[in-house]
């Protein structure tokens, strides 16, 4: 099945939004297989955002990202991609339906609460960046049989 990487963004940590974006993943049916809480280094987002390092707003999407805590987790389920960013609405939270996370707790781009890989091939990339492969827990769930046909 599909993983994708999450990371509540510090604005969304210090506006304690953890615990409600875990549980919409958590409500919808998918599978938590890492989780962490950390300060990241700048190294570290500037290899997670490599393809934004020539916009304009590099600068200032560096500073709001490391500038707290936060929550960096892995999701696992059929279309997990996909269904993360639909989940999270549109990079602009004006643009974003209510009943997406952005939609319902965010106002300007640079605040946007949330990231969620853009695709496969980045959710691998993003999740070998913030996790040790060990960090990876395989698990499985009790009702996957209710969750799936
Ligand atoms: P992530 O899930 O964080 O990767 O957002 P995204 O995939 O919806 O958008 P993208 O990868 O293009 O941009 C990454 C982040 O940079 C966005 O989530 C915003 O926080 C920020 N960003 C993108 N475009 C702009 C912009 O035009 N202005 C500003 N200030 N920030 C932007
Ligand atoms: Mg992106």
């Amino acid at each position: 099945q599909e993983r994708t990487f999450i990371m509540v963004k510090p604005d969304g940590v210090q506006r304690r939004l953890v615990g409600k974006i875990i549980q919409r993943f958590e409500d919808r049916g998918f599978k938590l297989v890492a989780l962490k809480f950390v300060a990241p280094d700048q190294g570290l987002l500037t290899q997670h955002y490599a393809d934004l390092k020539e916009r304009p707003f590099f600068p200032s999407l560096l500073k709001y990202v490391s500038s707290g805590p936060v929550a960096a987790m892995v999701w696992e389920g059929k279309d997990a991609v996909k269904t993360g960013r639909v989940m999270l609405g549109e990079t602009n939270p004006l643009a974003s339906k209510p009943g997406t996370i952005r939609g319902d707790f965010a106002i300007d781009v640079g605040r946007n609460v949330i990231h969620g890989s853009d695709s496969v091939e980045s959710a691998n990339r993003e999740i070998g960046l913030w996790f040790q492969p060990q960090e990876l827990v395989n698990w499985n769930t009790n009702d996957h049989g209710w969750v799936y046909e």
